[in-house]
């Protein structure tokens, strides 16, 4: 099916997402459970609890606009999780796999701070405020989220899988 507006676009990236927010509820829990440094596991699973938050503000904006939700697979997201799967696979349990967690799961906050950059600035073109102010809240999140993540990876991560024996 062929998009015919720009409404129809903002609706067609919030299904994309809400694929994506689900996802990655799972996604960040097997993140915490192979992650040995105990804040890198407990910012997954704090993590975690946002992204919940992140896929029930999707469906606010759905409620409040009257959208109705269709399926819709970002193939993007599922790639991204792939890739941290292999890594997972490929390391062993400690700082290599640590800092190999911190490289995917920043690939994905880019990823969502793009897609919710766009849709902020999709929803503010179509005159949807509160939507924009509401997904802008997510927008926040992703940044810090990400912030957090560089910080643990260069506050002692990454340093440590330097030390480890090849
Ligand atoms: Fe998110
Ligand atoms: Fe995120």
């Amino acid at each position: 099916m062929k998009m015919k507006n720009l409404e129809e676009l903002f609706q067609d990236e919030l299904f994309d997402m809400h694929y994506a927010e689900d996802a990655l509820i799972k996604a960040l829990e097997k993140m915490a459970e192979k992650a040995t440094n105990p804040k890198l596991a407990q910012g997954f699973r704090d993590h975690k609890e946002e992204t919940a938050g992140h896929k029930r503000r999707i469906e606010k904006v759905y409620e409040l606009l009257g959208i109705k939700p269709r399926k819709e697979v970002c193939e993007a997201i599922k790639g991204l999780i792939k890739e941290a799967e292999d890594l997972i696979g490929h390391t062993e349990e400690g700082p290599v796999r640590d800092a190999a967690m911190i490289t995917a799961a920043q690939k994905v906050e880019h990823y969502e701070i793009a897609s919710y950059g766009s849709l902020v600035a999709l929803a503010n073109s179509l005159g949807h405020m509160e939507a924009a102010s509401i997904l802008s809240e997510t927008l926040e999140e992703e940044r810090a989220t990400d912030r957090r993540l560089s910080e643990l990876a260069e506050g002692g991560i990454n340093q440590e899988a330097m030390q480890q024996a090849a």
